[in-house]
């Protein structure tokens, strides 16, 4: 890093809306010492149907403002963002803060398991990335990977649509695609979809995992924070929640996503 990092600075978490709020919520519960600045671009929500030069365009403003607010850290908590920016924010802002995306902890953790056949399903924007694909196919050549593009999950999820009848039937008619016959695992590559988890586990069965990124990268922050020693050991400042645009109804869905009450700031950033 240019400036000399300290373990007192706060995390930066942002997604297109409110969705990283699962990874936000996740940091909450395993990291609890570390300060969280979180920015939900809900502007331009959804970031799935979006081509990767926008996308790219909102994260680089996202990240200068986080930066601006001293982040030693800086979470990507959005798949479609961390397929179309990652690597462009790595070289936009080196050395100023450390970069975790969700794509690359999930690829890990699932090379480690060695199946031969596995689905994932994320939005628009994430499967035309072909980033998954790519990524799992350089670490494990033998792995089949079949990816489908699912962008009625994410906003069936924001209007409270799951573990009842209108989830079922959207996840059956996506999950019944013939390319995702034989699969031994299911990734759930959308920072929304950890809310539908079960839903999904019930409809594939016993014999086929279903996994999310949230664990995997908590992992991810915890040793890149403790390999530069800066896992906050001392006593935090509150969290701020800010949105690019405020409504109400965005207010109330957050708490789909994150355990607590929590108020979101409007800062207008465009
Ligand atoms: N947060 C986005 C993702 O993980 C889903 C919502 C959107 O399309 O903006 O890909």
């Amino acid at each position: 890093m240019t400036k000399t990092p300290h373990k007192k600075q706060p995390i930066g978490v942002f997604d297109s809306g409110i969705g990283g709020l699962t990874v936000a919520n996740a940091i909450n519960r395993y990291l609890p010492k570390e300060e969280i600045i979180y920015f939900g671009d809900t502007a331009h929500l959804p970031y799935g149907d979006k081509s990767a030069d926008a996308i790219r365009y909102y994260c680089l403003k996202i990240v200068k403002f986080l930066l601006e607010r001293d982040c030693k850290m800086i979470v990507i908590a959005c798949n479609s963002a961390s397929s179309a920016a990652y690597n462009v924010l790595v070289d936009f802002f080196p050395g100023e803060a450390i970069f975790v995306n969700v794509v690359d902890p999930l690829v890990a953790g699932v090379v480690e398991k060695n199946y031969r056949k596995i689905g994932v399903i994320a939005t628009k924007a994430t499967i035309r990335s072909d980033v998954y694909q790519r990524k799992l196919r350089e670490l494990q050549p033998g792995l089949k990977v079949a990816a489908l593009a699912t962008p009625l999950l994410a906003p069936m999820i924001e209007e409270g649509y799951f573990d009842n009848r209108v989830s079922q039937v959207v996840i059956e008619t996506y999950l019944s695609n013939k390319a995702f016959e034989d699969i031994e695992a299911l990734l759930l590559a959308c920072t929304h979809y950890p809310l539908i988890q079960t839903d999904i586990a019930d409809f594939l069965g016993e014999g086929v995992e279903v996994l999310d990124s949230t664990l995997f990268t908590i992992r991810d922050i915890e040793n890149k924070l403790r390999k530069q020693d800066l896992l906050n050991d001392e006593k935090k400042n509150a969290h701020q929640f800010y949105v690019s645009d405020y409504t109400q109804s965005f207010e109330e869905t957050t708490r789909l996503f994150y355990n607590e009450h929590l108020q979101l700031d409007h800062y207008a950033i465009w």
